[in-house]
């Protein structure tokens, strides 16, 4: 797998390993031990999945210099402002048994539906994120779930996003939030490439996947990196771990990006960031 570079020239694994529903167990470090052993060096996690004790055993347990490796997590809703957002860092940083995170995120916005000083919120957030940054604890900063009008007060601080994460996935490309991204210079993550498994059985795209011989979930991942868009599948069987990696030997051609980018919308969570109760 190759590196994509952050507008802060750090460099960020094409693939990352998703971790959400990965149970806090052996499951989770297996899985983790696996999805290195194929050669995936970035690992997706959050506080809120709460597995993060797994995913830093399975770091562990890997084998691979701490310097070789990309792990991200986030901070959860309920820890947002300058004080808590530190308190949560030094909890992820020691719950994965860390010295310092490649990618810091902040899991969701807080929205207007909810805080009526949404921005400074999220700008009190930001800020933490920023000095944990100088102070060289994390490499990149960055957020998730957001979109133009949550990250316009972002863009004028001193250290703009390197990340958004975000939903994508055939059927759901949110094209307002990439192209406002892609011309802030923020590398957009793709979060549910293969929307939680719902891809898998659509008709579509499960004709396009036979005149590759490919599975569904590789051509989803394909279609993300030939986006510029980061994917980060996830599983925990390891078959799906390795075969999701495989995805280097075949290029989609123009007409069956366009085809797959003309999908009508389906499949999505329904997650919207400015509706969220959580
Ligand atoms: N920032 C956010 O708000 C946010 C939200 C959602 C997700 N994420 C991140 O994005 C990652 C991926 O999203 P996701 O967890 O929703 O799922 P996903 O990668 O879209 O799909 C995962 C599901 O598909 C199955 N699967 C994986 N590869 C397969 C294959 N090759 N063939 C058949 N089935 C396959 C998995 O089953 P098994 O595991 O049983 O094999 C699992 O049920 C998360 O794990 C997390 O790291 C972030």
């Amino acid at each position: 797998m190759e590196n994509m570079k952050l507008n802060n020239g750090y460099m960020i694994p094409e693939i990352g390993y998703g971790t959400w529903q990965s149970p806090d167990s052996e499951v989770t470090v297996n899985g983790v031990k696996a999805a290195i052993a194929c050669g995936y060096r970035h690992i997706d996690t959050a506080a809120a999945y709460k597995n993060e004790e797994s995913v830093g055993e399975g770091i562990k347990e890997s084998g691979i210099a701490r310097k070789d490796l990309f792990v991200t997590s986030k901070v959860w809703n309920t820890q947002r402002g300058y004080e808590k957002t530190i308190a949560a860092f030094e909890k992820t940083l020691s719950d994965l048994d860390l010295d310092y995170l490649d990618l810091y995120l902040i899991h969701w916005p807080a929205s207007k539906k909810d805080y009526e000083n949404w921005e400074e919120i999220n700008l009190e957030t930001w800020r933490a994120m920023t000095d944990l940054y100088k102070a060289g604890k994390i490499k990149a900063i960055g957020v998730s779930n957001f979109k133009p009008h949550h990250l316009e007060a972002l863009m004028k601080t001193e250290v703009k996003p390197m990340v958004n994460q975000i939903e994508f996935h055939p059927g759901f490309m949110q094209e307002e939030t990439v192209k406002y991204c892609r011309e802030n210079g923020i590398l957009v993550e793709a979060w549910s490439p293969l929307g939680t498994g719902r891809m898998l059985t659509n008709p579509d795209l499960q004709e396009i996947a036979s005149h590759y011989g490919k599975s569904v979930a590789q051509i989803c991942i394909r279609w993300c990196i030939q986006h510029d868009v980061l994917p980060l599948p996830k599983s925990v069987t390891p078959s799906r771990i390795e075969e999701n990696s495989n995805v280097f030997d075949f290029e989609i051609n123009a007409e069956d990006m366009q085809r797959i980018d003309a999908l009508e919308n389906f499949g999505g969570s329904g997650l919207d960031p400015d509706e969220v109760d959580f």
